[in-house]
């Protein structure tokens, strides 16, 4: 069954006409990934779905229920958490302070604010181990992890990651796809935002490939990955 799905949107920025006529379908538990040069329009797909950036036209259903207008707000309330670009963590506060941000004001109960913490911190014991510190202070890699772990602290069905390796060693890179492979067979439905293609294909079930706003391919990742073709059509840097 398909537990979010896009179908013919448009989406712009002020007069920047940047999707067109996009459509997607992520299956319940499945890890999806969204893949495509710089500027593609991955971002902006992702900022379509949370209503970061409404879509002008065209429709986001979630779990059955449009969610086309909703405001980030209330899609995280229905269930979708948005992990965006560049680990934004609040660098001032403490790790515990930007975990508790994850879960405020989303109706999450407190015994299940305790579980899900325990869950996060046995993803990552490394924040668990640093949780008074400051978020500013903290590595790349460790940032990133927090960002994750806060996303998971509102308790979503569904995880949108915008390019979770970005700038990581390539220590980080691997242990994050294990991290994501293990939050994905945990229960939680994924789309995944990589310019790393090599590890989307890997860790993903099935893939879409976008361009200049547009789709343009999509398959099992199986499939997708032994595409050299592809890869250098719509992947290559340049
Ligand atoms: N706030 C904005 N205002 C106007 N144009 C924007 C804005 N944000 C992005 N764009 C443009 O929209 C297009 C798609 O950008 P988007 O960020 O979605 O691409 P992306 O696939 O995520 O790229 P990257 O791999 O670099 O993150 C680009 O041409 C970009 O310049
Ligand atoms: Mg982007």
């Amino acid at each position: 069954m398909s537990l979010l799905e896009l179908t013919g949107v448009d989406t712009y920025y002020g007069q920047s006409h940047i999707l067109h006529d996009v459509s997607l379908t992520v299956d319940e538990g499945s890890l999806c990934a969204l893949v495509g040069r710089n500027g593609a329009g991955k971002t902006t797909t992702l900022r379509s779905i949370m209503g970061v950036q409404n879509p002008r036209s065209g429709t986001v259903r979630f779990d059955g229920v449009d969610i086309t207008d909703n405001d980030p707000h209330q899609t995280s309330q229905a269930g979708v958490s948005l992990i965006p670009e560049h680990r934004r963590v609040f660098p001032e506060l403490s790790v515990e302070e930007n975990l508790r941000l994850g879960h405020l004001g989303q109706d999450v109960a407190g015994d299940r604010v305790a579980s899900l913490t325990d869950q996060v911190f046995e993803y990552f014991p490394r924040l668990e181990e640093r949780k008074s510190q400051q978020a500013g202070q903290m590595s790349g890699g460790e940032q990133q992890m927090l960002a994750i772990a806060r996303g998971m602290l509102s308790d979503p069905d569904m995880l949108l990651i915008d390019e979770p390796t970005e700038g990581l060693m390539p220590a980080l890179v691997e242990k994050l796809r294990d991290i994501l492979t293990r939050i994905n067979r945990d229960g939680i439905t994924v789309l995944l935002v990589e310019q790393n293609v090599e590890l989307a294909f890997d860790i993903s079930d099935y893939a879409y490939i976008i361009d200049e706003g547009e789709n343009r391919v999509d398959g099992p990742s199986e499939e997708l990955k032994q595409d050299d073709e592809i890869k250098d059509r719509y992947l290559a840097l340049g």
